[in-house]
């Protein structure tokens, strides 16, 4: 192909993207599924990449993100960003209906009723109908420049097609994690053992402001646009306005109603307040701004607020109750949680017993004293928290809650370390429910999936001294658990449980005991339990190291040269292979017959994009077997492996020492020698 050709070709890659985009993000109606998008999209990357001349900031391969990072520098609001005066009943609304009528001195008027994206707000510039800045509201005034993580989320538009839409302007909206992509991210992170997000609307702020886009792409953004700035008024209505804004491609809400009297917007609400749980995103209220917006200016602002607009925030579901006690659990990793235990209330439809403290600093924030009269609050989470203490009714004499010192379950001392919120145990050999939890976690599903041992079983099994580890499971013998038996008596006083190790049930145990052994290996690698290492790390890391031993005896600068894998994650793992029980739970792992290495199929061809080259490896890699990797790679992606270079070889993959020979060949011959890191680069590896 000539460059016109390449050029021509992308520019229409770009324009087919963009379009799929639109429908799939914006208008809900995908016209192609997510592998045929996939392949154009890494059509264009590759093309792209092949010709880096052909660069334009707003193709849609840079919703993927880059893993630069972003130092964020501030921008000045061209209008400050303020925000909305809030209430939370009907008699301050109507007073609000009052004030506007007042104001516009027995004008007709309407309103734009909107929902209230629970999110972070933020300002979009276009210029030249391109994406310049994304802003975050930052102090109302001035605040961080975020465009290259916001670039990420598709909805959001990085070139305007639309003729209609005027050269320059701002739109400002709410970015938002829908519920869904919220709930798959804290299961992964708890998969992982990070601390979860306690709510969508913070997932959403840390991750806008996260240092690589990259990692921002990964997080499924969305963004609902709800004001327009344009340098003339391309109507005088504002939701006029927004309708045409959709027209250019911007996610524009399509619940909000023009409503022509306050008892409409009444309507609206209570409706909203109703049905807001099926909402596929959380909303905190609603949104009232007057529609036209001459009116809007003539009404103007205070100080901090416009006189147009108004929100309405709806009430989170709230009781009060007493404090009866606080206990302290031991997760997985020997993160310790308080939990405030409650006089039973009824809240939302359900009886709750217990209630997150979440950590100290949340105990001591709320200065939580025994017996408090404590207010219980149901948001997004399903377990209710603890917002807030009574303190009139609180007794003279009452003590303080003191975070406790030592372990509940095995009296270590507790360990704090700089940065993190929790507590921990740092007792994790001997701590029972640290022990159960990683052994919880090794049969889960996700994992090494030996679901005939439920967490009961695991319990009992513990109980009876029969595990201690993780390899202990593979050494279990019939006789030993056969007949085994334990009551579980119900905290509740509903009837007790009991759990049996019976003929058939013991068998069960066995042969999914045995059949995890073909679990492939970076399954058993996130299996281990390794703080940090979810999933899509230990997969990443499996790939790359192909066994265990290559990532025991890795070093932190080769751990984070993995693709996903960040020092907190590098220094997590070398600090497991470290402690000396762990290296022998793994040995014992493997002389069980557990994979600790990935099975390849060595003739696979992934790809072609070594198709009709001839390919000399040469020189001394990490290890022998690295070299023989490299070259199984130079197969599996359709290239030919050549001995000796020649006029017809396309290049050289160089490890240390290569032959002084090849190389002056190389070079008279105008060969390219590239490394490792390059070769894979290139096969995106
Ligand atoms: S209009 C001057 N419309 O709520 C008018 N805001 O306290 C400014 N929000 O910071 C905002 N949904 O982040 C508007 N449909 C909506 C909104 C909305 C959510 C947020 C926004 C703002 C805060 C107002």
């Amino acid at each position: 192909m000539s460059k016109e050709q390449i050029a021509l070709e992308i520019e229409k890659l770009r324009k087919t993207l963009r379009e799929h985009n639109h429908r799939y993000y914006v208008l809900h109606q995908p016209v192609i599924g997510d592998q045929e998008f996939d392949q154009l999209m890494k059509q264009l990357q590759q093309l792209e990449a092949e010709n880096p001349e052909f660069f334009d900031p707003t193709s849609p391969t840079v919703h993927v993100g880059s893993d630069i990072s972003n130092e964020f520098e501030q921008k000045e609001h061209q209008y400050p960003m303020l925000s909305l005066d809030n209430t939370y009943n009907e008699a301050e609304l109507l007073d609000f209906d009052k004030r506007v009528g007042k104001g516009l001195g027995g004008q007709q008027y309407s309103y734009s009723a909107e929902l209230k994206f629970d999110g972070i707000s933020i300002s979009l510039i276009y210029e030249n109908r391109q994406l310049a800045y994304a802003v975050t509201r930052g102090d109302g005034v001035k605040g961080d420049i975020v465009t290259n993580n916001v670039k990420t989320i598709r909805s959001i538009p990085l070139k305007i097609a639309s003729a209609t839409a005027p050269a320059n302007f701002e739109i400002r909206g709410e970015i938002f994690m829908p519920r869904a992509v919220f709930e798959a991210l804290n299961e992964e992170r708890r998969e992982a053992a990070d601390e979860p997000f306690a709510n969508p609307r913070n997932a959403a702020a840390g991750s806008v402001k996260l240092l690589k886009s990259a990692e921002v792409a990964k997080r499924k953004l969305d963004c609902y646009l709800y004001n327009l700035y344009t340098p003339v008024p391309i109507s005088d209505s504002h939701y006029q306005s927004l309708q045409m804004a959709a027209g250019w491609g911007f996610k524009i809400s399509p619940y909000s109603k023009k409503c022509d009297t306050i008892k409409d917007v009444l309507a609206y609400i209570n409706y909203w307040d109703q049905k807001r749980d099926s909402l596929p995103f959380d909303i905190d209220g609603i949104v009232i701004k007057v529609d036209s917006l001459a009116q809007q200016s003539e009404l103007g602002f205070t100080a901090k607020i416009p006189r147009w607009a108004i929100s309405y925030k709806f009430k989170a579901e709230q009781v009060t109750t007493e404090l009866l006690s606080v206990s302290y659990q031991v997760g997985r990793t020997g993160a310790i949680t308080p939990v405030a235990n409650l006089k039973p209330v009824q809240l939302s439809g359900s009886t709750v017993r217990r209630a997150s403290l979440h950590n100290a600093d949340q105990i001591q924030l709320l200065d939580l004293h025994e017996h408090d009269i404590v207010c219980i609050e149901k948001g997004g989470e399903i377990i209710p928290k603890v917002t807030g203490v009574e303190k009139h009714s609180r007794a003279s004499d009452a003590k303080p809650v003191v975070f406790i010192s030592r372990c509940p379950e095995c009296n270590a001392q507790l360990v704090r370390e700089e940065g993190e919120a929790k507590h921990f145990c740092p007792n994790a050999d001997s701590c029972p429910p640290q022990i159960k939890g990683k052994i919880e976690h090794f049969i889960s599903r996700k994992a090494m999936n030996i679901e005939t041992l439920g967490e009961g079983r695991i319990d009992t099994l513990y109980e009876k001294g029969i595990i201690k580890n993780v390899a202990d499971l593979y050494y279990i013998k019939y006789g030993q658990i056969i007949g085994l038996e334990k009551t579980y008596n119900a905290e509740d006083g509903s009837k007790p449980r009991i759990v049996r190790f019976q003929d058939k049930t013991v068998n069960n145990i066995l042969q999914n005991i045995e059949a995890s052994k073909q679990t492939p290996f970076e399954r058993v690698l996130f299996a281990l339990g390794i703080r940090h290492i979810g999933q899509t790390a230990a997969r990443k890391l499996a790939q790359h190291f192909k066994n265990i031993d290559a990532i025991k005896n890795s070093t932190i600068e080769q751990l984070t040269a993995v693709d996903d894998i960040g020092e907190v994650m590098a220094q997590s793992v070398l600090a497991w292979f470290s402690v000396p029980n762990n290296a022998i739970i793994v040995e014992r792992l493997r002389e069980a017959g557990v994979q600790m290495q990935i099975k390849e199929d060595t003739n696979k061809v992934v790809s072609e994009k070594l198709k009709g080259k001839s390919i000399v490896v040469s020189g001394s890699f990490s290890s022998p077997q690295r070299r023989k990797e490299l070259e199984q790679m130079v197969i599996a992606n359709g290239g030919k492996l050549v001995d000796s270079v020649t006029s017809k070889t396309s290049f050289i993959v160089a490890g240390e020492n290569m032959g002084p020979s090849k190389l002056q060949k190389a070079k008279e011959l105008n060969i390219d020698v590239i490394d490792e890191k390059t070769f894979l680069n290139f096969l995106e590896y």
